[in-house]
């Protein structure tokens, strides 16, 4: 496998590639923002942390974010179980860490540029409704719901009727994180950005349409592959 940055990349260009390599720097305290236009090494030798530990950091990072591509069709002739372990491993747990990740950078933003640009503030105040909407969701998918569909083959009639009613509770929610998800490209004019944006503004805007379309991808899965089997 072939990593699209080396030794020489510029630290920038490397988080613009992939944004979420931001947390690999900001583990190693390697400035990815205004001080990320010096090459890799540069910055690992500033820092003086072990270049080889950075660089295998991003390739596994690279390697988990090529893996995650999702080829939809397999899942239709795929059972339920799998489906539900493959939306726990794939989406819920990278989106829990993603939401818990992203949260001081969106604050950063909205404290520091919400002056001038008033719409990072609506971007803060909906992406934490985002956050808490999809935390509570989630939790209610694996502890009560998911389980409940696993079982569902020994269920008389009218415990399959709750269940029909979970999930289209569950779809309603679906639709609500939808519209944050609207209104969230509504304010960022389809996340451009304006042409002094910092590291960290950039930063914002690449992982929040990422966590869009990866957002798409999972209802779809849930809404179109996996609840149709059991309405
Ligand atoms: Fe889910
Ligand atoms: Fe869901």
């Amino acid at each position: 496998m072939t990593i699209p940055f080396t030794n020489d990349t510029l630290v920038k260009d490397i988080v613009n590639e992939l944004p979420k390599t931001s947390d690999v720097f900001k583990k190693y305290r390697i400035d990815f923002c205004c001080g990320g236009n010096i090459p890799l090494h540069e910055a690992a030798s500033k820092k003086a942390v072990n270049l080889d530990d950075v660089l295998q950091e991003l390739k596994e990072l690279y390697q988990r974010e090529i893996d995650r591509t999702d080829n939809l069709e397999v899942w239709t002739s795929s059972s339920s179980s799998e489906i539900i372990n493959h939306i726990k491993t794939h989406y819920h747990h990278p989106l829990m860490e993603e939401l818990i990740q992203l949260t001081p950078y969106v604050l950063k933003v909205s404290k520091v540029h919400g002056n001038h640009h008033p719409e990072l503030l609506k971007v803060y105040e909906l992406f934490t409704e985002f956050k808490e909407e999809m935390i509570e969701h989630t939790e209610k998918e694996e502890k009560d719901i998911f389980p409940l569909l696993l079982k569902l083959e020994s269920m008389q009639k009218e415990n399959k009727n709750k269940v029909i009613a979970h999930i289209q509770e569950l779809e309603k929610e679906h639709d609500y994180a939808g519209s944050l998800l609207a209104q969230l490209r509504d304010v960022t004019s389809d996340y451009k950005l304006p042409a002094e944006a910092c590291g960290t503004y950039t930063l914002v805007y690449k992982r929040l349409e990422a966590l869009e379309s990866e957002t798409f991808m999972h209802v779809h899965l849930e809404n179109n592959i996996l609840f149709p089997r059991y309405m």
